[in-house]
């Protein structure tokens, strides 16, 4: 008793949080340590599916490398009790100048998969961009959300039905398509091959195995329900109501001749703005440009089409100098910190996007884990701003940075 009198004295007792999902979350400090989580609840499969990239994903980890090879050069003495870190997507005004990139099958993440994700951007005031290859629909997603939301779609080769998601995202009120332009084919991702990831998963030995390992993940899969390509269910071969490999469908509806062309057809169909993704040369920037597209991501797809890609950020100074205030510009890849947003707009982007970043926090806490992975890049942004001297998004250029050479 002594002894605990004494303890008493010099410190107080932490309350036992009885919420797990508050207790993991509330111990993740950083984006990484939400991969952690990830990884650990995840089957391996799953998580190689969303963690991994192409071949031996050197552009994977050159894409997260490169920011750390920015360094700032903060100013000080600056009055900086004060900092605003909206901006203007699109027209809009946002809190932060972030997207929350699209991602494929994301209810393999969490059941909750996509309406988890656009509830917690419109919470947060974010685009959110749907991916065609979403596991719940266009209109699944708007009626949870009331918020800014885009659809994502890939050149496929069966028109018809590309003319009709795009009206459905006209009927839901999606402001924004973006075009994904780097998927002539699927990138090899090896581990992908490695596992026989098919979606939705097959039930092998090994699946179960992996299942009984992470009771958490399984259990809310199952409960979750039957899981498809959302957007496409009923409407064409292989719409995901099958286990298929991921690339034999992909390459099944991807069309290789894709081209400018292809962009002109968008444009007659839709009315609202349209943005490239997968621009990664100064000279598709221009031509973006030359196209009266309004915005372009820089992005190589987080990795997974060319192995040996550029990292996106290496190109936005180069893509802001040659293109100048024509289109805006938005760094897709590597993503983790709030700091390596604000490095992207002191290059010269008008907002970053980061897909993996809140898969990770959806894998590790669900709705919640999307939450928390929003409140750590906000308060990144916040910090980063403060320390390094700067008020607001217009305070940010390229002398707030340069490149270390290692
Ligand atoms: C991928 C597809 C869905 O990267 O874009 O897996």
């Amino acid at each position: 008793m002594r002894l605990l009198d004494t303890l008493r004295s010099v410190m107080r007792f932490r309350r036992f949080e009885l919420d797990a999902v508050t207790r993991r979350l509330a111990r993740s400090a950083s984006v990484a340590d939400l991969r952690q989580i990830a990884r650990r609840r995840l089957p391996g499969g799953v998580f190689d599916y969303i963690d991994g990239a192409a071949e031996d994903e050197i552009t994977a980890g050159r894409n997260v490398e490169a920011f750390r090879r920015i360094e700032f050069r903060p100013r000080v003495l600056r009055n900086v009790s004060q900092v605003d870190p909206s901006a203007t997507i699109l027209g809009r005004r946002v809190p932060l100048p972030l997207i929350l990139s699209p991602t494929g099958f994301t209810r393999m993440a969490n059941s909750q998969g996509e309406l988890a994700v656009a509830r917690a951007a419109a919470r947060a005031g974010l685009p959110y961009v749907l991916s065609s290859l979403s596991t719940r629909s266009i209109e699944e997603v708007r009626a949870v959300s009331t918020g800014d939301l885009w659809f994502q779609v890939y050149v496929w080769r069966d028109k018809e039905l590309l003319a009709e998601m795009l009206q459905r995202a006209t009927a839901a009120e999606y402001s924004t398509i973006m075009i994904t332009v780097d998927t002539a084919v699927l990138g090899r991702r090896e581990r992908d091959l490695r596992s026989g990831f098919t979606l939705p998963p097959k039930l092998g030995l090994d699946t179960l195995l992996d299942g009984v390992l992470h009771p958490g993940w399984t259990l809310d899969f199952l409960r979750g329900g039957p899981i498809s390509f959302a957007n496409v269910t009923g409407k064409s071969v292989g719409d995901g109501s099958d286990p298929v490999a991921l690339a034999d469908y992909m390459n099944s509806q991807f069309d290789p001749s894709l081209s400018w062309s292809d962009v002109e057809w968008f444009r007659e169909r839709w009315d609202g703005k349209i943005v490239l993704k997968g621009i990664q040369t100064v000279e598709d920037a221009v031509l973006a440009a030359d196209n009266g597209i309004d915005a372009i991501a820089l992005s190589n797809h987080g990795g997974r089409q060319l192995d040996g890609a550029p990292p996106p950020i290496e190109l936005v100074a180069p893509v802001r100098h040659a293109v100048g205030d024509a289109l805006e510009i938005y760094c897709d890849g590597g993503v983790r910190r709030g700091s390596d947003v604000v490095k992207a707009l002191a290059l010269g982007a008008n907002a970053a996007m980061s897909g993996r970043a809140y898969l990770y926090g959806l894998a590790a806490g669900g709705e919640r884990g999307v939450d928390h992975v929003l409140a750590l890049l906000d308060e990144g942004i916040r910090q980063t701003l403060v320390l390094t001297g700067s008020q607001g998004l217009d305070a940010l250029g390229p002398e707030l940075v340069g490149w270390r050479d290692g």
